[in-house]
């Protein structure tokens, strides 16, 4: 049974919905995301606002999950770090998916950081997700080359695209074991 965390707009999540995987809840830092609105499947928000820090935040979203039988987060455009409260509670079971060949532009601007830096090559990753900016062990990777002339917007959606059959890829993988 699978989590979703999100924060944006969930083109990551519809992967993971189209592929026909089991995903059980979806939980997101913002109650206006519009990654919300694509499930079908019990929803919730954890906002920072309402909660006194982020472990009791974080121990309120794991909570609601296992209540609704999660054993797989999966983070999809999750723009929080997670604190120990949340990562102890699902051992090496929680994965990201990141728009750059990660230990390479870690971070929450790494396509324009990569057009930024002149690379001629991008690419996907997903990793499992620990204390650190995006430094978990990487379980897949995929090169996505840059374009003359590409903007932040194009770049990411070419990296999306292969996020989009990565991802899910991974998952069903991390499910059947
Ligand atoms: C993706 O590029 C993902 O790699 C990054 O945030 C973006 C989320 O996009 N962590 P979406 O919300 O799945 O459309």
């Amino acid at each position: 049974m699978i989590g979703v965390l999100v924060s944006g707009e969930g083109t990551n999540l519809q992967a993971l919905l189209d592929a026909g995987l089991p995903v059980v809840a979806v939980a997101s830092n913002k109650r206006d995301a519009p990654a919300l609105a694509r499930a079908s499947c019990a929803t919730d928000s954890f906002e920072l606002v309402d909660f006194p820090d982020r472990t009791a935040r974080d121990t309120a979203m794991a909570n609601w999950l296992e209540e609704q039988d999660v054993r797989l987060v999966v983070l999809a455009g999750y723009m929080h770090l997670l604190t120990p409260s949340f990562l102890d509670r699902f051992p090496d079971a929680v994965v990201n998916v990141h728009p750059s060949l990660l230990p390479a532009f870690p971070g929450a601007h790494a396509v324009e950081a990569q057009l930024a830096a002149g690379v001629a090559e991008s690419g996907a990753t997903v990793h499992l997700v620990d204390e650190g900016v995006d430094s978990g062990e990487v379980l897949a990777q995929e090169r996505v080359p840059v374009l003359a002339g590409d903007t932040a917007d194009t770049l990411h959606e070419r990296i999306k695209s292969v996020e989009h059959r990565l991802l899910p890829e991974v998952v069903r993988e991390l499910c059947a074991h």
